[in-house]
């Protein structure tokens, strides 16, 4: 039988993203455990979630550590104790260091809310709205030293409608991510993904050849 892939999850805010790990864990739908949730805040709603499910969880606050490698520091020693085979990044708003990275290489993804490599950084939402756009969408990579530069797993892409506000395009993503992150972990569980440079190869994957999305949509 295939071994319970074990996540070490961080996140600094309401948790929505890990909320739906935890809930295609729960369904069966990933055969995975979170079995050890940090956060560099002490008040983050994602704390809840983690008891509300039984979850270990634990606030590393990097006010209680001199620079960010210390904390860093103490981030990769608890993931290492708790034997994690995969680090994800859900809303964790720090940047962490060539160290952290280097410690689980090939083994960080994170989410983020736009197609990259457009919009990368934050407010990005925000950014995709104020630009013109028609598309944004969101991305799930793995973590290499820059930001937001990783090699890219998959991106969901949602229109740009009429109207829209950082918060409006922001909460259409969010369904979105919410569908993609247990998708990309449920690859890197069954061992499905191989890192090839940029590029990620899925093992086993079935493509859409001649998908295309218009936006505005053509007449007839
Ligand atoms: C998400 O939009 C994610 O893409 C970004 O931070 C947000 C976290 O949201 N990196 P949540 O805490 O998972 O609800």
């Amino acid at each position: 039988m295939r071994k319970t892939l074990r996540i070490g999850a961080l996140a600094s805010g309401g948790g929505s993203n890990i909320q739906s790990i935890i809930d295609h864990i729960e369904s069966g739908k990933l055969h995975a455990r979170i079995v050890i949730l940090l956060s560099d805040h002490p008040e983050a709603g994602v704390l809840r979630r983690g008891e509300r499910h039984g979850i270990p969880h634990q606030v590393i606050n990097p006010d209680d550590f001199k620079n960010r490698q210390d904390h860093d520091r103490a981030m990769i020693s608890v993931l290492k104790e708790n034997e994690v085979d995969l680090v994800v990044l859900a809303g964790y708003m720090r940047v962490i260091s060539p160290g952290f990275v280097a410690s689980f290489p090939g083994r960080i993804m994170n989410i983020h809310p736009a197609l990259l490599p457009s919009f990368p950084g934050l407010h990005v939402q925000q950014k995709a709205a104020d630009y013109g756009v028609r598309f944004s969408g969101c991305t799930v990579h793995f973590v290499d030293e820059g930001t937001d530069t990783g090699p890219i797993i998959i991106q969901a892409v949602v229109p740009v409608l009429p109207g829209d506000t950082g918060e409006t395009l922001g909460a259409r993503i969010l369904k979105q991510e919410h569908r993609i992150y247990p998708e990309a972990i449920r690859l890197f569980s069954e061992g499905r993904l191989r890192i090839e440079g940029r590029h990620v190869r899925i093992l086993d994957h079935a493509v859409d050849a001649d998908p295309c999305l218009i936006n505005p949509i053509l007449p007839g």
